[in-house]
């Protein structure tokens, strides 16, 4: 198929990226490079030892995106957006406009050039504070920053549209924790200013960045009382966006799916399976709870099992020697 991947030179874009090459598709980069570089890019293609087409511009701009559909495109994944949660606090409308107004121009656009097959980046952030953990797509959904509620706002969106033309197909796949890095430390997360996530932190600490993490909480009702969530191997994220794509493009209407491993770690857990994985000592401090946070997520992902034929198949010790690979590259 010809693919149009919007975000594509991002963390999760990226490693997708090699995957959809690697399985013969063509594949066409859209990216305003407002959180990654075109270096990634380059990666991809030296990684996948096949070409890519680059176009640099906004998912706003129609005339960039006129040209990204230039040639037919048979699929669009949509990876961009803006993803700090404590930013989208701040700043919402920046968050409303690049989120949803993107999304917008973009589903014009592909009504416009007759490409009727979208897989979508959702989060587990549209579960908030679920009931019950491990959670099932039909879970109550219920946001609790504008993150998420572009999040949410988006599905609800692309839904709309499938209902209204029969032609179209789409999977909304939330993600719960992608972490990790290409097996060959060339391409992975480098997030700018200080992490907000977890596993880039550890690694930045592990690799003498940062002094030492901060452990938000220990009073958590789980089992040694910091938060757990469920970690997943970013290169099984990407492979999971290789058989969304084959399932929407053989059916119309909209399906949702969890994307996790099913298994949570705390982060006592992390910081003990990151040390293993580097042979470095990763200190830490226990500071009160991050606002907002919850004690325990993980995903029920036996639909994606089920209707994909998609399971995860990296345990923790490949997520973190990765991830630590790729750390040591870019580390000075
Ligand atoms: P990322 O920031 O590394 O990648 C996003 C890419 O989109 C970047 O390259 C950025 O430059 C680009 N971009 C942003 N706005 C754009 C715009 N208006 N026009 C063109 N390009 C634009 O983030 P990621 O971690 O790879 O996340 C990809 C998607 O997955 C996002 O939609 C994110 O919300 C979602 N997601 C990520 C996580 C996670 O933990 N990383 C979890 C759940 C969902
Ligand atoms: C965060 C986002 C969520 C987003 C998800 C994936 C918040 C409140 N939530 O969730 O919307 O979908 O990332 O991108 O930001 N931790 C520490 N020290 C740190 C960082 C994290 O102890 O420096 C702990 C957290 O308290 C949590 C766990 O590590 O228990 C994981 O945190 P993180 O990686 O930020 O992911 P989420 O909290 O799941």
């Amino acid at each position: 198929m010809k693919i149009l991947v919007t975000g594509g030179a991002g963390f999760i874009g990226s490693h997708t990226c090699v995957v959809l090459l690697e399985s013969g598709h063509e594949v066409t980069v859209i990216d305003n490079l407002c959180n990654s570089t075109a270096v990634a890019l380059e990666r991809v293609q030296e990684l996948a030892g096949k070409p890519l087409r680059f176009i640099e511009g906004d998912v706003r701009d129609r005339n960039a995106l006129d040209r990204a559909f230039a040639g037919g495109i048979d699929a669009v994944i949509h990876f961009a957006a803006l993803k700090a949660v404590g930013e989208s606090c701040g700043q919402p409308l920046r968050y409303f406009d690049n989120n949803i107004g993107g999304t917008i121009s973009l589903m014009q656009a592909m009504e416009a050039h007759s490409a009727n097959c979208l897989v979508f980046s959702s989060s587990a952030t549209v579960y908030g504070q679920p009931d019950n953990v491990p959670v099932r797509e039909d879970a109550p959904l219920r946001v609790t920053n504008p993150y998420g509620r572009t999040k949410l706002v988006m599905e609800q969106l692309i839904r709309d549209w499938c209902i209204a033309r029969s032609e179209v197909s789409a999977v909304l796949l939330r993600y719960f924790n992608p972490v990790g890095a290409h097996p060959s430390g060339r391409i992975g997360e480098d997030p700018h200013g200080e992490p907000n996530n977890l596993m880039p932190y550890i690694a930045q600490v592990a690799a003498g960045r940062r002094e030492y993490l901060r452990v938000f909480g220990n009073d958590y009702p789980t089992p040694d009382g910091t938060g757990v969530r469920d970690y997943l191997h970013v290169m099984d994220l990407a492979e999971a966006h290789a058989m969304a794509l084959q399932y929407a493009a053989a059916r119309s209407g909209c399906e949702v799916f969890n994307l996790g491993t099913g298994h949570g770690y705390s982060v006592l857990e992390m910081v003990a399976a990151f040390e293993r994985a580097s042979g470095r000592k990763v200190p830490f401090e226990v500071r009160s709870r991050r606002l907002g946070d919850i004690a325990e997520l993980t995903a029920d992902p036996s639909r994606a099992r089920d209707l994909l034929g998609w399971v995860a198949r990296n345990n923790l010790d490949a997520m973190c020697g990765d991830a630590w690979r790729w750390q040591k590259g870019i580390s000075p």
